[in-house]
């Protein structure tokens, strides 16, 4: 499973980029938000941060309702990056959306389809040919539903029918979601910077280290 970042945060993607385990970035409206920086400014900044992932998810803005006014924000977005591979377009569940999936994934651009809560949604966006399908545990967890359950089954079917959509495990919440959604199938996990700092540790790794700096420093004084 390979893991992306879920961040718009310029010093978290820095660190994990800098790690050299990130295959890619996602982004959507409240985490750009939360940086209180121009949108396009913020995508083109990222994607010049991580020259060498395989996607970087730019999600059209709330206020793109339509097909009509999501292609047109997708075809903004890719001019940010010089229409280069790695900078997908992610849309919403939506019938419009759907509808500009297809029409972008005819078009060979990559795609990100993002708030889906069911295997039927996830069919949907396969076939609208999402590059990209984001299921969102933690969200369904929130509401005392099985968030990586949905992800076995997702996997499932995508394996059962040949469909090529990845899977990236989104809205994880905690180390535990890590292990079950790598398990399950996923192709890919979008975390925060947190997450991936939280599986690098282990109680044992620390004491380990302590036990070998103390013996160390034994040899050396004698
Ligand atoms: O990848 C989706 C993510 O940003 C949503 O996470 O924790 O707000 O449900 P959360």
């Amino acid at each position: 499973m390979k893991l992306f970042i879920d961040s718009a945060n310029v010093a978290d993607i820095k660190k994990a980029y800098k790690v050299g385990v990130l295959s890619g970035v996602t982004t959507n409206p409240s985490l750009v938000a939360k940086e209180g920086v121009k949108f396009e400014d913020r995508i083109e900044e990222i994607l010049k941060l991580v020259p060498k992932v395989e996607s970087v998810s730019a999600e059209v803005t709330p206020d793109a309702i339509t097909a009509e006014e999501m292609i047109a924000q997708a075809e903004e977005l890719i001019k940010i990056n010089n229409y280069d591979k790695n900078i997908t377009i992610k849309l919403p569940m939506t019938l419009d959306g759907l509808e500009a999936c297809r029409y972008l994934a005819d078009k060979g651009i990559k795609t990100n389809v993002t708030l889906i809560f069911t295997v039927n949604q996830a069919l949907l966006a396969a076939r609208a040919g999402a590059t990209y399908v984001s299921p969102f545990l933690g969200r369904l967890d929130d509401i005392s539903e099985d968030g990586v359950q949905l992800v076995v089954k997702i996997a499932e079917l995508f394996r059962i029918h040949n469909l090529d959509a990845q899977i990236i495990a989104a809205s994880v919440r905690h180390p535990d979601h890590v292990t079950r959604v790598a398990m399950a199938g996923a192709h890919i996990a979008t975390v925060p910077f947190s997450i991936i700092e939280q599986i690098s540790k282990h109680p044992l790794t620390d004491q380990g280290l302590e036990k070998f700096a103390a013996d160390w420093k034994k040899a050396v004084k004698s």
